[in-house]
């Protein structure tokens, strides 16, 4: 199978930030802000797969400064890594004041999506060709938190099946902000 490289589906959606965006607060809701990043996602992740693609999870969603209505958001994002039917997206946003010219990074998260052909199961994803040692740190990156990512997800199946409330465990909670207070059932 024929890789396709990384600039073939690097794609950037900018958009200004209108006052129906905002929260309570005034600023411009975390939630507007990730339906963006997925249409993105999707955008890139077909465009390399050839094929529809779902969302299956989103690594590293920080929002490091808010976003003021009025600003114009820039969200560009490439295919970062790329296994057998999954492809990982990096996302970068940027907002910009355009009367100050001052931008400002907002956060960078990064989406896992898995193909599907038109037969609704699950499809193989051309391999990515890396051009340059920025596209390659980022596929190591990639794979690394996807070892990361696993590893967790095991050792948090290991703690739920093995969990017991037994005084060492209990003992684990005697600095945090928690009050016990179990009633028998
Ligand atoms: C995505 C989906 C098809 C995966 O199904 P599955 O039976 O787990 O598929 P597989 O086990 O063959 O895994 C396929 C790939 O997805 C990856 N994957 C599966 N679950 C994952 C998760 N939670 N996080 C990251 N990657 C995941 C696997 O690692 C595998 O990657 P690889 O092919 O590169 O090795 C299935 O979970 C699904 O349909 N989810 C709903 C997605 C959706 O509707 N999204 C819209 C948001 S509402």
């Amino acid at each position: 199978m024929d890789g396709h490289p990384v600039a073939y589906s690097r794609r950037v959606i900018t958009e200004l930030m209108v006052p129906s965006y905002a929260n309570f607060g005034g600023k411009v809701h975390g939630g507007t802000l990730m339906s963006l990043m997925d249409k993105l996602a999707y955008v890139c992740a077909s465009k390399h797969a050839g094929n529809y693609c779902v969302t299956v999870s989103v690594d590293n969603v920080q929002f490091l400064q808010p976003v003021e209505v009025g600003e114009v958001v820039s969200l560009m994002g490439s295919v970062n890594y790329v296994g057998r039917k999954s492809l990982v997206v990096g996302i970068k946003v940027t907002a910009e004041n355009l009367q100050e010219g001052m931008s400002k990074h907002t956060n960078t998260c990064y989406f896992t999506m898995v193909a599907k052909g038109a037969d609704g199961k699950t499809a193989t994803v051309p391999p990515l060709v890396l051009e340059s040692e920025e596209e390659v740190r980022r596929f190591c990156s990639a794979l690394q938190r996807r070892r990361i990512r696993e590893e967790g997800v095991a050792f948090m199946n290991h703690y739920k099946s093995s969990f017991t409330n037994d005084e060492a465990e209990l003992n684990l909670l005697s600095d945090e902000r928690c009050v016990l207070a179990i009633r028998p059932e």
